[in-house]
């Protein structure tokens, strides 16, 4: 076994090889709605590049990492919760309903764990030519530029970013206090948002950790907090397979969110009695 480095050094260099392969196919398909296929419901969509994109990242990763676990949103679930010192949380295509309809709004999340820990983290946004990539602790970068998040105290100067959000429990509560909500439609990318400084927080109701493993990585290295709604560091690998609520921002902002989500969830309890 290479050291640690090396091993993320070379991750990073494969991932960012993949994820542009796979970016290739999702330019040629993007706006089609043809190969739409329903999940559960209406928004719960997968389509033929999805797959396709799937499918050439994990073959490229399989060739050059074949003893590494890999888990992939679609289909891929080789071994992992603990059997591999690596593992390989990964979205072909985050954004699937933005791609579909021809929003240019969508990525390719690739993230690499190691005993648990997101080290390295790789997004590229096919339509802008968009890569954002990070090693944990060495910062991060987008088309080899370095990024940093913003120092902004004052959510009335902020720019915020909501991903669902049912109840409008983020909008409600922060709306009327920073200078803009937005809503874009990819979790992944709007981390990586985060990390460039053209937003100073983002909030989601209930990702997957393959939506934010890569993103995460990203965000920290350009000096972000993300926690989940008790303040505790966002863990990818607490629940694989479950969604779980994420906070991310500059920093100097986290406390008052965090505040903020908490009365609303005292609202939510108090009107509808539930505790989730
Ligand atoms: C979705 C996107 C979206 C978020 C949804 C995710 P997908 O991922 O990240 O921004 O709000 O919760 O499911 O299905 O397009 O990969
Ligand atoms: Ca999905
Ligand atoms: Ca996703
Ligand atoms: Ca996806």
């Amino acid at each position: 076994e290479p050291p640690h480095e090396d091993v993320r050094s070379s991750a990073r260099h494969v991932a960012k090889e993949a994820a542009r392969a796979a970016g290739q196919p999702l330019r040629e398909l993007h706006g089609q709605t043809e190969s739409i296929e329903y999940k559960t419901d209406k928004s719960d969509i997968v389509t033929e590049a999805d797959y396709k994109a799937e499918n050439i990242i994990t073959t490229v990763i399989e060739s050059e990492f074949p003893d590494h676990g890999i888990r992939s949103e679609e289909s891929v679930q080789r071994p992992s919760d603990g059997e591999c010192e690596h593992t390989w949380l990964i979205d072909p295509l985050d954004g699937t309903g933005n791609f579909a309809h021809g929003n240019p709004n969508y990525s390719i999340s690739i993230a690499l764990l190691e005993n648990d820990d997101p080290v390295v983290g790789v997004v590229y946004a096919p339509e802008t030519d968009e890569l954002f990539s990070a090693i944990a602790g060495d910062g991060a970068t987008l088309n080899g530029n370095p990024l940093s998040t913003t120092d902004r105290t004052a959510l009335d100067e902020c720019m915020l970013l909501s991903g669902y959000d049912p109840d409008g429990t983020f909008l409600s509560h922060t709306y009327h206090e920073a200078r803009g909500v937005r809503r874009l439609g990819s979790a992944a990318l709007n981390l990586c948002y985060l990390a460039a400084g053209t937003v100073d927080a983002v909030w989601e109701y209930d990702t997957y950790p393959w939506d934010v493993a890569g993103g995460l990585v990203i965000a920290r290295a350009a000096g972000a907090t993300v926690t989940n709604a008790d303040g505790q560091p966002y863990d990818p690998t607490a629940e694989l397979d479950a969604r779980n609520e994420l906070i991310g921002s500059n920093g100097p902002l986290h406390e008052t969110l965090l505040s903020h989500l908490s009365d609303a969830d005292a609202l939510r309890t108090a009107t509808t009695g539930a505790t989730d």
